[in-house]
């Protein structure tokens, strides 16, 4: 193996403003955080506590293993979204140990909203189930909730990708053998009432989890039958009557302590099946990435650098490293966990795409995962690069960037636009996860190129209606494009939207990266078959 060096000294004024401005980056994460971690307003909190319930993040604290991590996914959905409602969209996703087994952990917040689903609820409800479906997780979902909220309709109801899909997931996972719990603690109203009853097992607790398709005040508006919310849906008459739940507990706490156990009598999880060296820190100290972002857009940052930081001993097989110079390509280790690396370094020429293809086909053939770390302003333009064939060889990198099977991750840690976005394996190609530093950044380009193509068609239609424009004139119409782009861009509108699973720290990738490794080590190997090349 090689080793990466570095020529990064850390005394000189960029490297100390660099560093400053993105520390003032990591200061804005945490404190977006904290709101995500803070749920609903004080009072809902008071209200919650109260009925004797334990608050979500509890809950889950409660339910996972001493010491477990807690790899959440979403954590920022929602954000600025819907008034009055924290980041987070009112669920909390995420992967933990439960009886020393990976589960999905799904949790409604009953401080937001009384926990009912926004549009953004749904999505990332689906997106764990996703996840968990890929990776072959237990389900364990932690019900409290009024439902749907009701005015977010057409967000919540008619497609596909939203609560009906919760249902046809469960129903598929079931299928194909993925065990999923349910702990019914708090309401689980009308359509909210399928989530456990499509469940294996479902467990209630007495005089706080109640399930029914209409609650006591529709029935009586529906029927004129006067019943109370116990005999209506409660635990003993579920449990004991009904037979639409399993276990009644006493109380939260009691809940999870059942479902701990029912986890345990799961059977055997699946095992890793690839081999992890011992892990070993970066040569180089991975707080530096912080100095080695360029802090102004227009000024690359220096992937080699990055990576020098972020790989076990700063190893790194490069593969063709005088060929394609502006895509990095090489077999590295996170903690212990081999992985394939493709990461921008300037941009996309058809050497470098062609050498992407060849490097996820070798990927491929050798079942080594993938990760894309995508900063990349595109493909090249121009004569000479259309005459070389970019398309051709561009779509090539597409075709075994969307073919490979392998698990692929992407993290975008600059610049991440047009076709250089999807080609880095963007949303759409179904990464297995996909995270942003706080620099990261995508739209279809950047906000100056988008101002300028707009304002030279606006030009090209003045001059066909024989009229002409001031440079001061040109400047107004540009500018609130670029405005919109700027805002769009940013790594916390993508995860607001559910467009990534989250915005990490770069000091929490190893951390990221190594539990996503984990988990894919005990999924079955998969066969690419690819799809036809044009050469
Ligand atoms: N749609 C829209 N908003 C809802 C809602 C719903 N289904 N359910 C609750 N809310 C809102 C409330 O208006 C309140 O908003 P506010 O904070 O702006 O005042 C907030 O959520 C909290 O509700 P609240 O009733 O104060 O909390 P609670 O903890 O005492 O009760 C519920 C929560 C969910 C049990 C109760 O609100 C309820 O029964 N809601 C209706 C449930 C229902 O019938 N759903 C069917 C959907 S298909």
């Amino acid at each position: 193996m090689g080793f990466l060096t570095s020529r990064l000294s850390t005394r000189t004024e960029a490297y100390r403003l660099n560093h400053e401005a993105y520390a003032a980056r990591i200061r804005d994460l945490h404190s977006r955080r904290s709101a995500a971690r803070a749920g609903g307003p004080p009072h809902m909190h008071v209200k919650h506590l109260a009925r004797n319930k334990v608050l979500p993040r509890h809950r889950i604290e409660l339910l996972i293993d001493p010491g477990s991590p807690f790899l959440e996914l979403g954590e920022l959905t929602g954000e600025g979204k819907y008034a009055g409602v924290s980041p987070g969209a009112g669920i909390i996703t995420g992967v933990g140990l439960v009886s020393g087994r990976p589960c999905m952990i799904i949790a409604n917040d009953a401080t937001v909203k009384g926990g009912t689903y926004f549009g953004l609820t749904c999505k990332k409800h689906v997106r764990a189930q996703t996840f968990a479906w890929q990776h072959r997780l237990a389900c364990i979902t932690l019900v409290d909730s009024g439902g749907a909220f009701l005015p977010d309709q057409a967000n919540i109801f008619p497609d596909d990708g939203q609560f009906g899909s919760i249902f046809y997931n469960q129903v598929g996972m079931s299928g194909d053998g993925i065990p999923q719990i349910a702990v019914v603690m708090g309401p689980c109203t009308a359509g909210g009432a399928y989530i456990p009853a499509l469940c294996d097992e479902v467990v209630i607790v007495r005089g706080q989890g109640y399930m029914y398709l209409g609650g006591p005040e529709l029935t009586f508006a529906a029927t004129g039958e006067n019943v109370d919310a116990e005999s209506l849906g409660g635990a003993a008459m579920h449990c004991g009557t009904s037979g639409v739940t399993d276990h009644i507990a006493e109380d939260d706490r009691h809940a999870l302590l059942i479902t701990r156990n029912i986890v345990r009598e799961l059977g055997q999880a699946p095992a890793s099946r690839r081999r992890q060296e011992p892990a070993r820190p970066p040569r180089f100290d991975p707080a530096e990435i912080y100095g080695v972002i360029s802090r102004d857009p227009k000024f690359p940052t220096d992937t080699r650098e990055i990576l020098a930081r972020l790989v076990d001993d700063s190893e790194f097989q490069e593969f063709k490293p005088n060929y394609g110079e502006t895509l990095l390509t090489g077999f590295a280790r996170i903690h212990g966990y081999e992985i394939g690396i493709l990461a921008n370094n300037g941009v996309l020429f058809p050497e470098s795409a062609m050498k992407g293809t060849h490097f996820i086909s070798l990927c491929c053939q050798r079942d080594v995962p993938l990760l894309f770390m995508s900063d990349v302003t595109g493909f090249m333009v121009g004569k000479d690069v259309e005459q070389a064939g970019i398309a051709k060889h561009g779509a090539k990198m597409i075709t075994a960037m969307s073919s490979a099977k392998v698990p692929k991750y992407t993290l975008n840690i600059g610049a991440s636009y047009g076709a250089g976005y999807l080609a880095m394996c963007g949303r759409a190609f179904k990464p297995t996860a996909m995270f942003a530093w706080p620099s990261g950044r995508s739209a279809i380009m950047g906000p100056e190129q988008a101002a300028m193509v707009l304002s030279l068609v606006r030009e090209t239609n003045l001059k066909a209606e024989g009229k002409s424009w001031s440079e001061d004139e040109k400047e107004a119409f540009k500018a609130p494009v670029r405005k919109i782009y700027e805002d769009f861009q940013g790594a916390y509108n993508f995860s607001a939207n559910g467009w990534i699973d989250g915005v990490i720290d770069p000091l929490e990738t190893r951390g990221t990266l190594a539990l996503l490794l984990e988990l894919a080590a005990r999924v079955p190997a998969k066969k690419t078959d690819f799809g036809v090349f044009r050469f």
